[in-house]
């Protein structure tokens, strides 16, 4: 299945002794199984998501708390959709702030996708934005103002009690300018578009083999 053989990909670029970033999703929830392989090869892991960390630790590979490792080696997650320029869409599954603290503080973002995900222009996928809740109506007008639609999906709460808006219709064209608008939103958390800081690899599972760009 694509999926699993980009996940199983991902696995040439961990080191020994690496404490791997680790996503969440589908396709992330197969590359944790497959880690579960090496688990002797790494010192442990941090986790995007509460989901992926009880994965994690229901088949021993140690997570530990972002503030104890300090920056990593290497992240490894999906996407929702992502172009041959590495950036993406990513929060389908609502943890995408987490995501992007993370993806952040590593040094290699692998991102893991099968080749449904690869677009020419990123907005086909609603783009996830999350928000603080006491201000979900006041960005929703000024999402608005942009030209975008936004839904809130309802009844998700996030990892970190916030609530999402799924917008539709933006002009994605300049995937960096818009993440940074939708960011100076005041009570934006943040936004799924992973574009300042993109992947560094995309590894893309076909049929018949996998393509890294
Ligand atoms: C989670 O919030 C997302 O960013 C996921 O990385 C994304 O939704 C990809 O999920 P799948 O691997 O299930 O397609």
């Amino acid at each position: 299945m694509m999926k699993r053989a980009a996940a199983q990909a991902a696995l040439d670029h961990i080191e020994l002794g690496d404490i791997v970033g680790v996503g969440t999703g589908s396709t992330a929830n197969l590359f944790i199984e497959l880690l579960a392989g090496i688990k002797g090869k790494i010192d442990g892991t941090v986790a995007s998501s509460i989901e992926s960390e009880r994965r994690l630790r229901e088949l021993n590979i140690p997570v530990f708390d972002l503030n104890r490792t300090g920056p990593l080696p290497i992240y490894v997650d999906g996407a929702d959709e992502a172009t041959v320029n590495r950036h993406l869409i990513k929060g389908g599954g609502g943890a995408l702030t987490r995501e992007k603290i993370v993806a952040a503080a590593s040094k290699k973002f692998v991102c893991i996708v099968d080749e449904s995900k690869i677009v020419d222009v990123l907005g086909a996928f609603p783009l996830p934005v999350e928000v603080i809740p006491l201000a979900r109506s006041q960005i929703a007008r000024e999402i608005i103002s942009m030209g975008g639609l936004p839904e809130i999906r309802a009844g998700f709460t996030t990892d970190n009690g916030n609530e999402i808006l799924d917008v539709r219709n933006l002009d994605l064209i300049d995937p960096p300018d818009v993440e940074g608008q939708l960011n100076d939103i005041a009570g934006v958390v943040t936004n799924g578009i992973f574009a300042r800081r993109p992947a560094d690899i995309v590894i893309v599972g076909r049929a018949d083999n996998v393509e890294q760009l």
